[in-house]
């Protein structure tokens, strides 16, 4: 287990530490004295603190140390310049960016990535700059989908990494333990801060039988969407094992585990097997599979090993599965499809079929849809629908240039689009229907919900595995099955399709393709990280200034947000996201999408000094020009939703002191806290209903202390001040980012003693 083996082909130096995991390892089972799942394996054997940890599934909160992070080019941006802020010489964890979420698709590969590269050229440069000068490997536009790359290049067993993305855990295909964050996070581990995460419970599925003819990898995820629902993976990591798992490619479990997010799991996970093994020697990481041999034991799960939930599949009986339209959980198999179709009013005619994806964009993917394509036009008949194809990566697209199904999926009429994420994250510029326009659309990718391809919300999206949408394009309609349904050839015979074949990996091993791959220089000091003072997309953050030392007398409510009020409401997506790596501009979306519990309104909120109703930002800004900060009170569960730090970063940049809450969702408390904000709950929630938006606030900061409640003091324009408890849950090293002004503050002021 002390041999040396690189992570990566691509690093010198960053080597697998299966000795490590094995002794911290060993110190944890002492402890517990339990068989362990294979999850867990991973997880205790990249504990900060083996010995002193705190470890119950669904309670505790896991001090971690990954092994690697990748960010994606929308979510990199700030969290490069967050890490740019706490003036540290290069990333502590070993990096990735990759770009892929920029790229739209308009016509095909080539001219969309050339299209993409002069639009979005200043967040390139500052990127691969950035990269260059931290010491972060930088995959440029056109490389391929970061999940993918990370299969293909740096996932390895028993390793631990974390992912900027939520579709992160496609990395469980390699026995990885893959989870998405968000961009603070990424930071904390880029600045060498262990990372945290509630212990997971661990759901198990157990596999069976095997898969054959329609039936893909895809639909076993499909199935379990359906039985888990979009919420029943919630703190959950869903650990995939048993007989049946032995027949799965190493990129079909890449499949599983990626829509595993969709069920809300924090990851899914493979044990180590031969078809692993297989896939690290094609793609020339034999050494690594070699390595995992020998510590194979511990890269599955133990005897007697205990889930809190079971799940049995039989894949001998499963059948292809299509979920949708607009949630990832309608779990409908290809026997009743037609029948759903009819019953719901869905629009039956296919108008576009969309295949790969960092879902499903595999040889085997791409090798068993071509043999579909090959198959009609050897009937004299091609697509009916518009289909197209994005290659998960460079690697992909070459290897199936030089085999042929490229060139299958272009006779049949297929557009092949950029090697990027394209159509899946909303970058399309459809033309075909009109927006609003009812119309079904099917791919293999993951998700689903209203508008996400193409910003209509008539669109009918539905998701299933790439060989269902090829099979459904020949015939341009959905109610079409194709393990009983004849199509018509040329000449009007019926004929069947038959079932998909194709290769697992390339006979003649993969094509890399062009170079796309830029490594960090030897010499990192001279590089100028570019980023244009005038850019409306970019621009470098100064750091958070230290808190005062004192209370705060007499500032005023911003807002009082009534009810939901998730990170969406708090920063709005869309068309905000081009201003991800622009705080001051992004900042113009915050909170406008909140509930004002004086008017019932979103975006109008009195400033107490002009009197005027104004937009939130708008009176932030206000407030933040004569100096005076501000609180928000919130209702219930305040910034549910994702991880996206903008909903933190931008309150505190305008001025923000305290989001003041009924409760919070913990991801959100903790990036608040980061950024050098309290976050305070009401002792007694029902507090919140006796504060008026125009109460003066008394906040006492100098009662912060672990575990003792803070004072506030309200004052009603019309009677009388009247005081209650605040409570929190800052420990020791979060009170110290408070008063640093950040979390980063704080690393960069221990870096400099
Ligand atoms: Fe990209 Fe869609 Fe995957 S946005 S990372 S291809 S889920």
């Amino acid at each position: 287990l002390s041999r040396k083996v690189e992570m990566t082909n691509w690093e010198k130096g960053n080597f697998i530490n299966y000795k490590k995991m094995s002794e911290n390892l060993a110190i944890v089972r002492a402890r517990l004295n339990r068989p362990l799942t294979y999850a867990e394996k991973i997880l205790y054997s990249h504990l900060d603190d083996p010995h002193g940890q705190e470890i119950e599934r669904g309670k505790s909160y896991l001090k971690l140390r990954p092994d690697r992070v990748a960010c994606q080019d929308a979510t990199a941006q700030m969290a490069i310049l967050q890490f740019m802020s706490a003036g540290l010489p290069k990333v502590a964890t070993p990096t990735t960016v990759h770009c892929d979420h920029l790229i739209e698709a308009q016509v095909g590969g080539a001219k969309d990535l050339a299209r993409a590269e002069e639009i979005n050229k200043e967040v390139y440069d500052f990127l691969s700059t950035a990269c260059a000068k931290y010491d972060i490997g930088f995959w440029k536009p056109g490389s391929g989908i970061i999940h993918q790359i990370i299969l293909e290049n740096y996932a390895f067993p028993g390793g631990l990494l974390i992912g900027t993305d939520s579709h992160t855990p496609n990395a469980g295909g390699l026995g990885m333990c893959a989870i998405g964050v968000g961009g603070a996070d990424a930071v904390d581990v880029m600045a060498n801060l262990p990372w945290e995460l509630k212990a997971p419970k661990i759901i198990g599925v157990k596999l069976t039988g095997q898969l054959s003819g329609w039936t893909s990898p895809k639909d076993i995820i499909l199935k379990v969407a359906g039985i888990l629902t979009v919420k029943g993976g919630t703190g959950a990591i869903v650990e995939y094992h048993g007989p049946g798992v032995d027949n799965l490619s190493s990129t079909g479990m890449g499949t599983i585990c990626n829509m595993g997010a969709e069920i809300g799991a924090t990851t899914s996970v493979f044990p180590f097997n031969d078809r692993m093994y297989d896939y690290l020697a094609a793609t020339k990481r034999k050494d690594i599979g070699d390595f995992a041999r020998t510590y194979a034991k511990e890269l599955r799960e133990d005897q007697g090993a205990e889930y809190d939930e079971l799940i049995e599949l039989d894949l001998s009986t499963l059948e292809p599965h299509i979920n949708g339209p607009f949630t990832p959980d309608l779990a409908t198999p290809i026997s009743k499809f037609k029948d759903a179709v009819e019953e719901n009013g869905w629009p039956a005619e296919l108008k576009v079929g969309l295949i790969g994806s960092c879902t499903n964009s595999s040889y085997e993917d791409m090798s068993r849809s071509a043999s579909i394509a090959r198959d009609a036009l050897n009937h004299g008949i091609k697509a009916k629908s518009v289909y197209t194809v994005t290659p998960g990566s460079e690697q992909i697209r070459a290897t199936i240039e030089r085999d042929g199904q490229l060139q299958t999926f272009e006779e049949f009429g297929g557009i092949v689009l950029a090697n990027a994420c394209g159509p899946c994250i909303g970058q399309w510029d459809r033309r075909d229907v009109k927006k609003g326009e009812p119309n079904s659309i099917i791919s293999s990718y993951n998700r689903n919900f209203t508008g996400r391809n193409d910003a209509n919300p008539a669109t009918h999206a539905f998701v299933t595995s790439p060989d269902l949408v090829t099979a459904m394009t020949i015939a341009g309609d959905l109610r079409f099955n194709p393990l009983t349904d004849k199509l018509k050839d040329k000449d009007g015979n019926e004929f069947m399709l038959a079932p998909p074949t194709g290769a697992g990996l390339p006979e003649r091993g993969y094509d890399p393709g062009r170079d796309t791959y830029q490594a960090p220089p030897a010499d990192r000091a001279s590089v100028q990280v570019q980023v244009s003072p005038s850019s409306d997309r970019l621009q470098v953050l100064s750091p958070f200034k230290p808190w005062d030392g004192k209370d705060a007398k007499g500032i005023p409510i911003l807002i009082k947000c009534k009810g939901k009020t998730t990170t969406d409401h708090i920063s709005m997506a869309g068309p905000w996201l081009k201003y991800r790596g622009h705080l001051d501009n992004i900042s113009n979306n915050m909170l406008i999408g909140a509930t004002n519990a004086e008017n019932d309104q979103a975006n109008s909120v009195k400033n107490f000094i002009t009197g005027e109703y104004d937009a939130v930002p708008a009176t932030a800004r206000d407030y933040k020009a004569r100096n005076i900060p501000w609180v928000v009170i919130g209702d219930w569960n305040y910034g549910e939703g994702s991880s996206r730090e903008h909903a933190a970063l931008e309150p505190r940049h305008l001025g923000g002191l305290a989001i003041i809450t009924r409760s919070f969702a913990r991801i959100h408390e903790t990036n608040l806290k980061k950024q050098g904000m309290l976050p305070l709950v009401f002792e007694n929630p029902a507090d919140y209903d006796k504060i008026n938006p125009d109460d003066k606030v008394d906040l006492f900061i100098t009662d912060l202390a672990v575990g003792k409640p803070m004072r506030i003091r309200f004052h009603p324009k019309n009677g009388s001040p009247w005081e209650t408890n605040l409570i929190h849950t800052f420990n020791e090293g979060q009170i110290e980012w408070f008063k640093n002004g950040s979390a980063l503050n704080t690393m960069a002021k221990a870096q400099r003693s």
